[in-house]
Formats: C-alpha cells, structure tokens, sequence
C-alpha cells in the first residue's frame, strides 16, 4: 500500500553554531532554512538551548516569521522555555531532556518518571494551538507515558540505532506500531545520515525524521541545496 513520503525537519542548529563561532551575523541560520526547504525540506526543526549555545531568542522569531513551512520548536520542559514558545506558537514543540554540559540531547525524556512536571507544560502548549512532541527512547514504558500525557507526537531517538547497537532497528519498529496503536504519530531522529537514514524511513508508521548535524557538515563539502535534496531522494525511496 502506498502512502505519502515520510517527511524531512532539517534542523539548522548548526549553522548558528557557526555564526556563533565569530560572534557575528553569517552564516545566516534564516537563509539556511529557505535553502533547505527550496531543495525539499518539508518543515524546519531548531533547538533553543538553555545556553544559548546555537541558536537563539530572536532567530526563533525571525525563523518563524521568515519561512511557510511548520517550525518545530525544540525546548526544554520550563517554564522559561514555555513562555517563549507560547510568545512565538510553532507549529510544533519537541520537548527534549536537556542538560548544560551535554554536548547533543544523549538520550530520550524520561516522561514516564517526570509525569508531574510535563503534564502543565504538554496542557498550556497544546491549548496554545502547538503540537506537543516528546523526544523519548523507543520504550514501550514511554510510549505509555506519553499517550497518558497527551501529547499529540512522540519522536523516537535513533541515537543508539546509529550507533549500530544490534537490536535497535527492532526496538524503533516495535515502539513505532506500539506509537500507531496508542494514537500517537511518530516522528524520529539523531545521529541519521545517508546511509542509516533508509531503513527507518522504511518504518511505516514514521512519519517525520529530524536530521541535523549529518546534513550541516556535508553541506560544507557538498553544499547544502544538493545535500537535502540527496536527503529527501533517499526518504522518499525507502518510505
Ligand atoms: N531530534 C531531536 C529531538 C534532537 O534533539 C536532535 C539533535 O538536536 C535531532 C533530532 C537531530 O539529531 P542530529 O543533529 O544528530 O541529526
């Protein structure tokens, strides 16, 4: 049975790590995500850290004013982090565990344990018209959990998967038709690449992958138009 090409969230994160480097205006994480999205991206996916570490305060405005596409607002679950994103209502919020000294988001939110705070934040986003997503591990305890919270979305990491840990394609297959049953949609992501990427686009019941770091260092080889559009082949032939 044919259904519609799982859909690709280029986070651009990276490029204002860039901009960051030398504390000026270029490269420009808006100009990127209109690259993305002219060469296939179907939304754009940034994550405003605590720190500020990449992205900040007002490029989240200036991307959600500057693209047509759906912005996927990664955040941590906090009151600050609410407020910005109930300020600037993207089309979707990914809430994701979050911890200063991390390098990337290593593992997946603990919703089953943390019940009691993501419950106000999941409610006050979703009555604000935002599309909650909980960035879990693929475990059925959190795919429960989720369901329970209601959030609307549960993006599954591949973190362990691309790692070639065995077992983890199987993991990811079962916690997505656990995801279908329980009427969360499934999203997945981190650590995806050309070669990785298609084996989960495959997974029928996942219907956006967030890819981000892969695709901003390649762009530096390849350039990025032909690199997401690369991407977007690949996806679009496995799913
Ligand atoms: N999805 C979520 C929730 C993430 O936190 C990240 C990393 O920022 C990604 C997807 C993308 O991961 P990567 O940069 O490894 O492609």
């Amino acid at each position: 049975m044919s259904r519609p090409p799982t859909r690709l969230g280029v986070n651009i994160d990276h490029v204002a790590t860039l901009r960051n480097a030398r504390g000026g205006t270029h490269p420009d994480p808006l100009r990127a995500a209109r690259m993305a999205i002219a060469a296939g991206a179907d939304g754009i996916t940034i994550h405003l850290r605590e720190d500020r570490r990449h992205i900040r305060d007002e490029d989240v405005a200036r991307i959600r004013a500057g693209i047509a596409v759906p912005l996927n607002l990664e955040m941590a679950a906090t009151d600050e982090m609410l407020a910005i994103a109930l300020a600037h209502l993207p089309h979707a919020a990914c809430i994701v565990p979050e911890r200063r000294a991390e390098v990337t988001t290593e593992g997946g939110l603990d919703a089953a344990a943390g019940m009691a705070g993501l419950r106000p934040i999941v409610a006050a986003l979703t009555a604000g018209g935002v599309r909650v997503s909980l960035f879990i591990d693929p475990d059925p305890a959190q795919l429960h959990a989720a369901a329970a919270l209601g959030a609307a979305v549960v993006e599954l990491h591949t973190g362990a998967y691309a790692h070639a840990r065995p077992g983890e394609l199987e993991r990811l297959r079962v916690a997505a038709s656990l995801a279908e049953r329980l009427g969360l949609e499934c999203h997945a992501g981190h650590g995806l690449d050309f070669d990785n990427v298609g084996a989960v686009a495959a997974i029928p019941q996942i219907r956006e992958l967030n890819i981000g770091h892969f695709l901003i260092g390649e762009a530096i080889f390849d350039g990025l138009v032909p690199v997401v559009a690369r991407m977007r082949r690949i996806i679009s032939a496995a799913s």
